[in-house]
């Protein structure tokens, strides 16, 4: 039997050499080969066509031949079956916002997984295309939205920006907001499902705007149907990823959600979290701060270096950055990033 690849023994907690590294949007603008793809498809297409969402996917790793290649796709996708219209240009918008209970009624839940089977189509020849090289395998991600994070997106703002509105409708309308993050979580729940049964090795659970909650809002709204997609996809034995950004104040509450990694963001600091993680054997991911990036490539080598060595194994730690790569990002940077982990392993010698 093969040796299980890189990322897998770090998200089980195994003892590994060097950390595993990908990057958040490690596929995206700031790559040419994805801009020239751009002006011939919209990112809809790119996403909804399995060939064309391998190509984006494999782009990244055949430029830096990073440890894992997450799935082109959307953390919106699910919801256009649910009978939410969805657009990018290139930020998300939402054709038919929720407003009240009935509007959450009305969504549908069945057979979501099943019409964003081009995601499961995409994952499997991901697969295929990654894995014939059986010394150095690679690890399929798939993804999705948690139910908080997707709410955000959909419920009406009113007037109110930065999804400060979610959290007014929270309060103005408890009831309907649990029942559309249950209904959230139900499609979540099977359409990652369909994403491991398509070969996807991991998945990462993106609650991207938990952060705007204070702790006792999270644990009182956005915990339990984070949670219970975390209990579910851990029964079929498929590690998951669960990301927050801006979660400093959250690390205690989305340990207790038990995933088998945290994703972290720049502004939590590194080494305490992976020290709390580890008294429940739970990775952490991230956090180089992704606008660092800007930096040139030496410098980029030298802060990776430093953020390496403050860590006193490699051990529950998955090298990432603490959010997406940002528009215009140097290449050579993120090469420099990469394969500073890359080379890493005399660090802990
Ligand atoms: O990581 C990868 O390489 C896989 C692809 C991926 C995309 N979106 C492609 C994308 C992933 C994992 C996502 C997740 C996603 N989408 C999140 C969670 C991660 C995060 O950033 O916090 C969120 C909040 C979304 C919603 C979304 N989609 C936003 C806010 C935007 C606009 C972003 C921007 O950079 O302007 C999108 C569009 C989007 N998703 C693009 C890409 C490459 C840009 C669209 C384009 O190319 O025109």
């Amino acid at each position: 039997m093969s040796e299980s690849p890189l990322m897998l023994k770090a998200l089980r907690f195994e003892d590994i050499p060097r950390p595993p590294v990908w990057l958040m949007r490690q596929a995206g603008r700031y790559m040419k080969q994805y801009r020239a793809l751009k002006e011939r498809y919209t990112f809809l297409e790119l996403c909804r066509s399995p060939e064309l969402a391998v190509e984006v996917s494999l782009q990244p790793m055949k430029e830096f031949d990073m440890d894992a290649s997450i799935i082109f796709a959307d953390i919106l996708l699910p919801l256009e079956p649910m009978g939410i219209g969805i657009d990018f240009n290139p930020g998300p918008s939402i054709e038919n916002k929720i407003k009240m209970i009935s509007d959450v009624e009305a969504l549908k839940t069945q057979g979501v997984a099943e019409q964003c089977s081009f995601v499961g189509q995409a994952i499997s020849s991901l697969k295929k295309e990654l894995n014939n090289n059986q010394k150095d395998k690679k690890t399929i991600l798939g993804f999705a939205g948690a139910p908080w994070t997707l709410a955000c997106y959909i419920l009406d703002q009113g007037p109110l920006k930065n999804f400060a509105g979610s959290l007014v409708f929270a309060n103005q309308n408890p009831e309907a907001l649990k029942l559309l993050l249950n209904k959230l979580a139900d499609v979540i729940e099977e359409y990652l499902l369909m994403q491991i049964e398509a070969g996807a090795d991991a998945v990462q659970l993106f609650d991207t705007w938990a952060g705007l909650l204070p702790e006792k809002e999270f644990r009182n709204i956005a915990f339990s149907p984070a949670a219970r997609i975390i209990e579910k996809i851990k029964k079929t034995g498929t590690p998951i990823i669960y990301y927050a950004n801006g979660a400093n104040h959250l690390i205690p509450a989305m340990l207790e959600a038990a995933p088998d990694c945290i994703g972290i963001d720049s502004r939590t600091p590194l080494t305490e979290t992976l020290e709390l993680a580890k008294a429940k054997k739970i990775a952490v991911q991230g956090n180089y701060e992704a606008g660092s990036l800007f930096k040139s490539a030496g410098s980029v080598q030298i802060e990776t270096k430093k953020m390496l060595s403050d860590l006193s194994s490699p051990t529950g730690y998955v090298a990432n950055l603490g959010h997406g790569v940002l528009q215009r990002t140097p290449i050579d940077s993120v090469r420099a990033f990469v394969d500073t982990i890359k080379n890493s392993s005399s660090t802990w010698q």
